[in-house]
């Protein structure tokens, strides 16, 4: 498999009244071609800030980034917007969690599609109305000659959707970023939604981010899954080795509360205490407050990426102590 993406220490900061806030504090990761990674953590670590990033979303200044994100070998930090338009929506698309608010309620479907097409694809009318509509049947829309001329409110949620995952299929994209993508819909049309993705990446072979806060969906879709947390990434591994033997501390109250997490009906942190806020992170490892292993040194120094095995890897010193500074 060849590599894709290639994201070398990148920081994402943002400047508040509240101070620096390290939204992506210097996280490294390769993606192969046709495979499917999932970035999991608690909310606010961090995991949509690095796919805004990596689609240049994220405007710089205000905001400082910093680092690489190679993609056939040419560097996205730092490249001009104009430079990124031909590439952000046709070779890295993305699929976000509201269908809602991508589409606009006073233009048809086909219209919007075809507004996505052109301005990637050089089409004819016909083809492209052709192209929409084989696309559209891709992702199970019934009837898509008619849906294509129906407007968005016209539609149920987990169609809306597939039409967005068809949006950001149109140009056969290298990588598509799926950001909680099925949060928002119910445990059916998740499902739904899921093997769509999941038939789709086979036929395509793109390859494909997934950001999810639910580990059973991680398992059901993902190849690999990188854990992140307060900014940084602390665990990578295969799905398989993620959940027969995670490492990290996080991953293993993650896994542990998965079942224990709704309790009276209310929602209780993944794990006990809270993600520290971005701006106002512990010395030493950021998880060090929470972790029941945590040691003096711990306290001290931040943990490097330490390798467990050839496809798996933790931020934690319990697994590299001689490796301090
Ligand atoms: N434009 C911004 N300006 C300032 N801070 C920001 C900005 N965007 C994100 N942040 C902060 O960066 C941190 C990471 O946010 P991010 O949205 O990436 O979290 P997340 O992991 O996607 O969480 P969730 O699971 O809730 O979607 C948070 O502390 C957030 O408040
Ligand atoms: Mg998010």
């Amino acid at each position: 498999m060849s590599k894709i993406l290639d994201v070398r220490d990148l920081k994402t900061y943002f400047r508040t009244p509240d101070g620096v806030v390290k939204a992506v504090d210097g996280i490294s990761f390769e993606m192969m071609k046709g495979e499917i990674l999932a970035l999991v953590g608690e909310s606010g670590c961090g995991k949509s800030v690095t796919v805004q990033t990596v689609m240049g979303l994220v405007k710089v200044p205000p905001a400082l980034v910093e680092g690489q994100i190679l993609y056939r070998d040419r560097n996205l930090v730092g490249m001009s917007n104009k430079e990124y338009r031909n590439i952000r929506g046709k070779e890295i698309s993305m699929i976000f969690q509201e269908p809602m608010s991508t589409f606009d309620p006073l233009f048809t479907i086909g219209y919007q599609l075809t507004e996505v097409a052109k301005a990637h694809m050089e089409w004819d009318d016909q083809k492209t109305r052709e192209e929409i509509i084989s696309v559209l049947r891709k992702v199970n829309i019934p009837e898509p000659e008619k849906r294509y001329r129906e407007y968005p409110h016209e539609m149920s949620g987990g169609m809306l959707q597939r039409i967005m995952i068809a949006m950001a299929l149109i140009t056969n994209p290298e990588i598509i970023i799926a950001d909680e993508p099925t949060t928002a819909l119910d445990v059916t049309i998740q499902a739904q939604v899921l093997n769509i993705m999941r038939d789709l990446q086979k036929e395509f072979d793109s390859s494909i981010i997934f950001i999810t806060h639910d580990l059973g969906v991680v398992a059901e879709l993902s190849d690999r899954v990188h854990v992140m947390y307060a900014g940084k990434i602390v665990e990578k591994a295969l799905v398989s080795d993620l959940y027969n033997s995670p490492m990290h501390p996080y991953t293993r109250g993650l896994l542990n509360s998965r079942v224990k997490r709704e309790y009276k009906g209310k929602k209780l942190p993944y794990v006990e205490g809270y993600v520290p806020r971005a701006h106002e992170f512990p010395k030493g490892c950021r998880f060090n407050p929470r972790c029941p292993h945590a040691m003096e040194l711990c306290r001290e120094q931040d943990p490097p990426e330490i390798s467990i095995s050839e496809t798996h890897t933790a931020a934690c010193w319990l697994y590299g102590e001689d490796q301090r500074l």
